[in-house]
């Protein structure tokens, strides 16, 4: 019951996120995509609702409903993602940017406007990719850009690949975690990598981990 009356951490923030893959089409009925349940950016999105935020999130296909209280966009390709999240950046200034979705990092230069047939014998269609614009990078770069937070899977060498990535991406706070360790599961273990080092948050249910990174950030936007 006191709890309820104490003044929540995110109270009058803006949060924004990212979360679930990208789908870049092949043709009308393909496409290729990254592995990612989005599981962890609805969680992150529903802890900083329930720290009194108010949060968008952008997100790519996935199999879950909107968290509530949280006003979601849906998109398909890296391109609308990144257009929708500089729309709403637009539209309102975020306070932090949270980029947990796994954006395609290229996607097919000579899609098909038609579905391509199988035909027999060797003439199998060859693609060509084209680089997507990096959204994290991008917002990170804005005149008064949020407090951004970047997320990286790695399959091996997080310690090293992660603490390069928050450098590289120009951003105060990155989580890494091993990638193929958590796809579609329930739990997870973030290592959270900033300007002092790093430090681990142990493996736990994703809400946990969520609403345990959401009090760091509230934390970091209040000296911010
Ligand atoms: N990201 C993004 N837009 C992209 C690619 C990545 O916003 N086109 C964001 C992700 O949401 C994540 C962070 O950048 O928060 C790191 O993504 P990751 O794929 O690990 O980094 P990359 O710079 O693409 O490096 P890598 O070569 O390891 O894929
Ligand atoms: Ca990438």
């Amino acid at each position: 019951i006191i709890a309820a009356f104490q003044p929540k951490s995110m109270a009058g923030k803006h949060v924004l996120l990212t979360a679930g893959p990208t789908f870049e089409p092949i043709d009308p009925v393909r496409g290729i995509t990254n592995l990612s349940s989005g599981k962890m950016g609805y969680a992150i999105a529903e802890a900083a609702w329930e720290a009194g935020a108010h949060v968008t999130l952008i997100s790519g296909p996935t199999a879950l409903p909107a968290p509530y209280g949280v006003q979601c966009l849906h998109v398909q390709t890296a391109q609308q993602m990144h257009d929708a999240v500089m729309e709403a950046i637009g539209l309102q200034h975020q306070d932090a940017f949270i980029a947990v979705a796994a954006v395609a990092d290229w996607r097919v230069a000579n899609a098909s406007s038609q579905k391509l047939k199988k035909n027999s014998g060797s003439d199998m269609p060859e693609l060509k990719f084209a680089q997507n614009p990096d959204i994290l990078t991008s917002v990170a770069a804005l005149p008064d850009a949020p407090y951004c937070v970047g997320f990286a899977a790695e399959s091996e060498n997080l310690l090293v690949y992660g603490a390069a990535k928050r450098i590289k991406k120009n951003i105060p706070l990155l989580a890494g975690n091993i990638g193929h360790h958590t796809f579609g599961q329930d739990d997870n273990e973030l290592i959270l990598f900033d300007a002092n080092g790093h430090h681990h948050l142990p493996r736990a249910d994703k809400h946990t981990l969520a609403t345990q990174l959401i009090a760091e950030l509230a934390e970091r936007l209040s000296q911010h």
